[in-house]
């Protein structure tokens, strides 16, 4: 049997003998498609997965033609990213324009390409040696996009690491960190000027981890908890991640834009760690990912900014078993590489407009995570 149709095989026997892998939410799920991995399925057989998960919107780290062509005419939006070693080129217009009409041009409009996220965690981190490049290839891809017709569609922006946070909490403080503050303000009057949203990647496992004995772990993943109290706003928060979300609203606001949506280009938590990575399991990444999902089903908004509904593409699609760094940093799919479920979120419709998890799986995704990856593994060695 050949590869591909052997993981379709797969992928339809695991739906069936499942039967709960399903999520009904109504607006788009967003899900980061890495692809730093030498094992993955060909992105002609990642659709129907992305279909299975109702997944409608995806973010790229590039512009990977294979990708962005297997995904023509299928109604996914794509948010494609131009690398960090291409920002100072990219910041020279001739080479924006270019860029765009070899890597974008040639996929629009039948590849549904929304957003060009230009760099990734530049501000901050590592990768700070770019910082300088980052607005003027902005707006050098964002001129492009006009000279090419294509700026009505697609809109520029870029994902930044929560690292540029100077303060988060309470949340009515949040501010950036001041050596960024000049870079991160022209980005601000950016957006307000191409109406396009300000995007951090915010993972409240990193603050749990760095903090098991403060931070309640139900408060990171969205379970009961008393949560926290705001005490200059005294607004209630009942996780962690809304707390985040405010925290840069706040800050943005300290540079004077309440102009500007904020969105969520990451978040996730990672079914396995290294010892010391306290919260790295199976059950509370399906927790934190399962009931993220529930959140965004109800379409709202934050408790400091309740008509901006949250909007969040998930971290990530598969396991990827070339990223560098601690075990966690492999592990943070809903998917291993041959389409099975690390772990099952599905929702189902309660018949009251509520959305739950099944029942059973509250007490034993562990068994059958298990269970359904030895029953796979025999599969594929019989088909072999
Ligand atoms: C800004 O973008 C949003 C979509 O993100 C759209 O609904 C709105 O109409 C836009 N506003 C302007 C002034 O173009
Ligand atoms: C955490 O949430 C679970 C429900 O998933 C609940 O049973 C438990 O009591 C909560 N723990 C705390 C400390 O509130
Ligand atoms: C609110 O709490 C923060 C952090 O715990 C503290 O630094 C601050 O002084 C408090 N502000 C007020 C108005 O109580």
């Amino acid at each position: 049997m050949a590869m591909a149709s052997l993981f379709r095989f797969l992928l339809l026997l695991h739906v069936i003998s499942s039967g709960s892998f399903q999520i009904a939410v109504g607006i788009g799920i967003g899900i980061n498609y890495g692809q730093l991995a030498n094992n993955l399925p060909p992105p002609s057989d990642v659709l129907s997965l992305l279909k299975t998960l109702k997944v409608t919107r995806v973010k790229l780290y590039n512009t990977d033609s294979d990708t962005l062509t297997a995904f023509a005419n299928t109604g996914i939006e794509f948010m494609v990213g131009v690398r960090n070693e291409d920002l100072q080129r990219i910041s020279d217009p001739t080479q924006a324009q270019l860029w765009v009409q070899q890597n974008i041009r040639p996929h629009t409009p039948q590849t549904k390409i929304t957003s060009i996220s230009v760099g990734n965690e530049i501000l901050g981190s590592s990768n700070n040696q770019y910082a300088p490049f980052l607005l003027p290839a902005m707006q050098a891809i964002s001129g492009a996009l006009t000279n090419l017709g294509l700026s009505d569609d697609i809109y520029v922006t870029s994902a930044h690491s929560y690292v540029i946070l100077e303060n988060s909490y309470p949340p009515s403080s949040g501010s950036f960190k001041q050596n960024l503050v000049g870079y991160i303000k022209g980005i601000l009057d950016f957006h307000s000027r191409t109406n396009s949203s300000f995007l951090i990647n915010a993972y409240p496992f990193f603050a749990y981890k760095a903090n098991p004995a403060q931070i309640p772990l139900n408060y990171s993943i969205f379970e009961p908890s008393k949560g926290t109290t705001d005490n200059v706003t005294n607004l209630h928060y009942d996780n962690m991640l809304y707390a985040q979300i405010d925290a840069v609203y706040s800050a943005m606001k300290l540079l004077g834009h309440t102009d500007v949506r904020v969105r969520v280009s990451e978040t996730g938590c990672p079914s396995k760690g290294e010892p010391d990575e306290v919260g790295a399991t199976p059950e509370n990444a399906r927790l934190y990912n399962g009931n993220l999902l529930k959140r965004m089903e109800k379409d709202r908004g934050t408790p400091a900014n309740p008509d901006k509904p949250i909007d969040i593409y998930i971290f990530a699609l598969f396991n990827e078993n070339l990223k560098p760094g601690p075990i966690s940093e492999r592990n943070y799919g809903l998917l291993y590489p041959n389409g099975t479920p690390v772990y099952e979120i599905g929702l189902r419709d309660d018949g009251s407009h509520g959305y739950v998890l099944p029942q059973m799986e509250y007490s034993s995704s562990t068994k059958n995570v298990m269970f359904f990856s030895n029953v796979f593994l025999l599969l594929l060695m019989c088909s072999l």
